[in-house]
């Protein structure tokens, strides 16, 4: 079916994600109508009813992000992350809107260290995780068209995230402690976009798991950044356990992605690739 004769909506259209989202949209001729706070807050019934009217798909990238304020703020990262995924769900099952939602890898406890496929059991150990959990399972409960797409450590050029933080500590501190035990695979939102825009061609339904190629730990990753920006800044290794933060995060975020890669044209490329693209453009 020809997306371009369709009305997109991205919800959380100028996050991290949506933002790139919108301008892959707008590369391959299509023109999203790009939604965000405080115009489009999707945990409101009026708003998100207005979302949906006269969408033909609807890309929610909107969601509470905040991994160690969902502890304290955990009604509002359900409201935003479960309830209004489920209302989502219900609007478009009866406008009959094919939606494509994003999850989180924190949907996974990360014991073991076999890559995760879609079957496994989610097991969330933190209170975001548990949120976005919720809300995969009201959209599917709601019978609507879906398409679920995970994604894990996304870096992109509109957020806070892993590179952007280290850099600035780069510059603020001379010793970076990095731990070395949680593994996983740097993701670029340029290319969960360029995913997401082949999805749309087809429109897939189900669960998939995107990620860059290969997989690091968080303390490899740090060593590449530094490495590639020749900053002057020692790495030193830790571990998840030598600091304590509100919410617990998964040790082996591994995915194996080769369920979204046969519906894919390209290969997914090897992490190392997006990320010394993106470091090479800040
Ligand atoms: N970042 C990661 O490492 C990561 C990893 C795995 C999965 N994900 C998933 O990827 C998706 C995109 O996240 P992101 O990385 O692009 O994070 P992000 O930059 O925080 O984007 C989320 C967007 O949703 C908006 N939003 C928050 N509450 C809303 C509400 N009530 N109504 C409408 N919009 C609302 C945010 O606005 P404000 O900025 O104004 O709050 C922001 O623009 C999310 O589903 C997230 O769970 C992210």
């Amino acid at each position: 079916m020809a997306t371009h004769t369709t009305k997109t909506v991205i919800l959380g259209g100028r996050g991290m994600l949506g933002s790139d989202l919108a301008r892959a949209c707008r590369q391959r001729g299509l023109e999203p109508a790009v939604l965000d706070l405080p115009e489009c807050d999707i945990t409101n019934s009026e708003h998100l009813q207005q979302a949906v009217s006269g969408a033909g798909l609807i890309i929610n990238c909107a969601a509470y992000t905040n991994v160690d304020g969902a502890e304290s703020e955990a009604e509002l990262a359900y409201r935003v992350n479960a309830e209004a995924v489920g209302r989502l769900g219900t609007l478009a099952q009866h406008a009959d809107i094919w939606v494509l939602h994003v999850s989180t890898d924190f949907i996974f406890d990360g014991r073991g260290d076999k890559p995760y496929v879609e079957t496994d059991r989610p097991n969330p150990i933190s209170t975001y995780g548990r949120s976005k959990l919720e809300g995969e399972q009201l959209l599917a409960d709601s019978g609507c068209r879906h398409c679920i797409l995970r994604v894990e450590w996304t870096y992109g050029a509109a957020g806070e995230n892993f590179v952007t933080k280290l850099m600035r500590r780069a510059k603020a501190e001379g010793t970076l402690r990095v731990v070395d035990d949680q593994v996983g695979s740097p993701t670029a939102t340029i290319e969960v976009s360029g995913a997401i825009c082949e999805l749309l061609k087809n429109r897939p339904e189900g669960l998939f798991h995107f990620a860059g190629a290969g997989y690091v730990s968080r303390y490899e990753m740090a060593r590449f950044i530094v490495d590639q920006l020749s900053l002057d800044v020692e790495v030193v290794p830790c571990k998840t356990s030598d600091f304590q933060s509100p919410a617990a995060r998964p040790l082996n975020s591994r995915f194996d992605c080769g369920k979204i890669q046969r519906l894919l044209s390209e290969p997914i490329e090897a992490w190392q690739v997006p990320l010394e693209r993106f470091l090479r453009q800040l």
